[in-house]
């Protein structure tokens, strides 16, 4: 069942979607979620966020990227976005597409946070909106040790498909990164049937959809 109404309002010009659910719950959450959809909103990262962004990203990782390193992906064109509860921000995400390729390269959650359904709200509307750029699969690469993220990923369906020896920085020697990858070519189908051609608005890139 379709449980969701889309409200796009530009908002400190970012075009925003709300997502409002008429049933009370959740179909796509786990039962002990805590995600309160309706006061969830996803936007463009931009480079006034990165500072918010960084302070997540020094508490959130052992080795956090730099200022610069997300003002590159900014530059690049990747596609960033953030999530809020109200105008509390809640973590992130950089994908880079190109040539109907993805490459999810950072999904981070407040740690304060963390357990509560964000990521798997947030995944889905990231890769339904990455599917959006024409990109066919998504790839990532993963530590190990990182059980949460494993689960997540694997929770929505990413397979393994190879494992790069030494990928990452550690305390004491380099940690494998284990590849993932997921096929998102029918999520594109998904977005379409929401949104009817005469009800598409024409900045259709900038608009996200929202977890069914
Ligand atoms: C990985 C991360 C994004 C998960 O965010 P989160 O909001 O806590 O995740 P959710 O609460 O939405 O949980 C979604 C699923 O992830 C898995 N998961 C999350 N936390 C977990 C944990 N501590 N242990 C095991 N599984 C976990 C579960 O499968 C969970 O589904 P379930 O609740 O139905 O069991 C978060 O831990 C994080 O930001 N970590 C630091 C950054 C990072 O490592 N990012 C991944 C880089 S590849």
């Amino acid at each position: 069942m379709l449980e969701s109404a889309i409200i796009s309002v530009l908002q400190r010009g970012k075009l925003i979607l709300v997502v409002r659910s008429e049933t009370g719950g959740s179909s796509s959450l786990s039962a002990t979620s805590v995600v309160n959809e309706t006061s969830l909103r996803v936007t463009k990262m931009e480079i006034g966020d990165l500072p918010g962004v960084c302070e997540i990203e020094a508490r959130a990782y052992q080795f956090p990227w730099k200022h610069a390193v997300f003002a590159d992906c900014l530059g690049a064109g990747y596609s960033c976005h953030l999530i809020w509860d109200k105008k509390q921000l809640l973590g992130y995400s950089l994908v880079a597409v190109a040539a109907g390729e993805a490459h999810l390269l950072n999904l981070c959650i407040d740690p304060d946070r963390q357990g509560c359904g964000y990521a798997g709200w947030f995944l889905k509307v990231i890769l339904r909106t990455t599917a959006e750029l024409d990109a066919l699969t998504v790839y990532l690469e993963v530590r190990p040790s990182n059980r949460a993220a494993l689960a997540l990923y694997r929770t929505f369906g990413f397979e393994q498909i190879g494992l790069r020896k030494n990928y990452y920085r550690a305390e004491s020697r380099c940690e494998d990164a284990i590849v993932l990858s997921k096929n998102i070519a029918s999520l594109k189908q998904w977005r379409h049937q929401l949104l009817a051609p005469e009800s598409r608005p024409k900045c259709l890139d900038q608009v996200l959809v929202s977890p069914d």
